[in-house]
């Protein structure tokens, strides 16, 4: 008999789409991507591309049609059409079901608060007076944030004063987007934890990563993250509670916030996700190998960490004309900098890439990274400024 090899099936072909690609070449898993435009930075690297709108019926069919399960770069997806492709016997993981919580924050809130998570104080927004009486109990500043389609912090506002929140909600509401208003907790840190589960229930996680953030978006990880081994534990045993909860297959980022010593549940993304990055080079499963695995349901690998502090900067775009591509071999004379670029132009604001570093010490691995990055960036120039 000839063999036959497993084939994946992406909807999207962002920059986890392109580094799920990569991990798949040594095992010989095939992939097939649904991309929104030949452009996308999968589908730049795949040769098995189809190209349509992620929530097109007829689209979704052909690359089922091709596919032994289908996967997400993203959660922009329409979990009805999912749950209508299970029906018809498509391996869909993660489920419809968990789709359909991932891309919904109020629901993640209330359910998982009403199951007993620590979560901040909340409340959905319907109308502007629903934001003014959220203020007056959890106090101002406050957090507004749209339900669904955030990322980077963009749907995520910081409420100062009444007027502020008359403005913003309304003119929200007026578009149309469902809100929740939050507490703002003063953060310590944030953390996530990525867990990995296959159908019948065999889980891994990795070490809790400490997320470095910056006005809403991610610009750092840390491992290890700084907390004691009690947090740790506890982080660990919340993300294998949820994962386990909702029927996780794949894996899943939990992102986490550390106010006052105490762990409280920020949102989660059944994918391989930013805070993920460090998994490549820092330990010895990746998280897109993890993913790979665990929907194809093989044995998951190990998520020991290759050294003793890993640290990761995301390369943020700072205009098209300070692209850093123009720098890589600058960057890669770096001893140690390992970097991903995600074949995106350099627009302001835009993650486009990242750097690891893998050292003894997070102090060593933060001043090499940050050696690459700055080289990257045309903010210093190699063989001066002591790099
Ligand atoms: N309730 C909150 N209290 C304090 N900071 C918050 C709160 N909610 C969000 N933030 C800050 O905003 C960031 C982005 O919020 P998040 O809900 O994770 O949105 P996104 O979908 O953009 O990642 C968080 O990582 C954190 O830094
Ligand atoms: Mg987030």
């Amino acid at each position: 008999m000839t063999y036959r090899k497993p084939i994946v099936g992406i909807v999207g072909a962002g920059q986890l789409a392109r580094m799920t690609v990569q991990a798949s070449i040594p095992l010989d898993i095939g992939i097939v991507l649904l991309a929104a435009s030949p452009d996308d930075g999968a589908a730049q690297v795949t040769p098995d591309v189809l190209v349509g709108p992620p929530d097109d019926p007829a689209a979704l069919r052909a690359l089922a049609a091709r596919s032994d399960v289908i996967t997400f770069d993203h959660e922009l997806v329409d979990p009805d059409l999912l749950a209508s492709l299970e029906r018809d016997g498509v391996v869909v993981w993660p489920s419809a079901a968990t789709m359909a919580l991932a891309q919904d924050k109020r629901r993640q809130r209330s359910e998982l608060g009403a199951a007993g998570f620590p979560v901040p104080l909340f409340a959905p927004v319907e109308r502007v007076e629903d934001a003014l009486a959220f203020g007056a109990r959890a106090g101002w500043p406050w957090i507004l944030k749209a339900s669904r389609g955030g990322y980077d912090g963009r749907g995520v506002w910081v409420i100062e004063s009444p007027d502020e929140a008359r403005a913003t909600c309304a003119a929200a509401l007026a578009a149309g987007t469902v809100l929740l208003a939050e507490q703002r907790l003063p953060l310590d840190l944030e953390l996530a934890v990525l867990v990995a589960r296959r159908p019948a229930g065999e889980m891994v996680t990795y070490p809790p990563v400490e997320t470095v953030q910056q006005d809403g978006m991610c610009r750092e990880l840390r491992v290890p993250a700084a907390i004691g081994d009690d947090l740790a534990a506890e982080a660990t045993a919340m993300a294998r509670d949820i994962a386990e909860r909702i029927g996780l297959v794949g894996i899943m980022a939990i992102e986490l916030f550390v106010s006052g010593g105490e762990i409280y549940l920020n949102e989660l993304a059944p994918r391989p996700h930013n805070s993920g990055h460090w998994t490549i080079e820092g330990a010895l499963t990746s998280q897109f190998e993890q993913h790979l695995r665990a929907i194809l349901d093989w044995p998951l690998g190990a998520t020991v960490p290759t050294g003793d502090a890993v640290v990761t900067i995301n390369l943020v775009g700072e205009g098209e004309e300070r692209d850093p591509r123009a720098r890589i071999p600058e960057a890669v004379a770096v001893p140690g900098a390992r970097l991903h670029l995600y074949g995106k132009a350099a627009r302001n604001g835009r993650k486009i890439g990242h750097v690891t570093v893998v050292d003894e010490t997070l102090a060593g691995a933060e001043r090499v990274a940050r050696a690459a990055e700055s080289l990257l960036f045309g903010r210093v120039v190699a063989g001066k400024d002591g790099v």
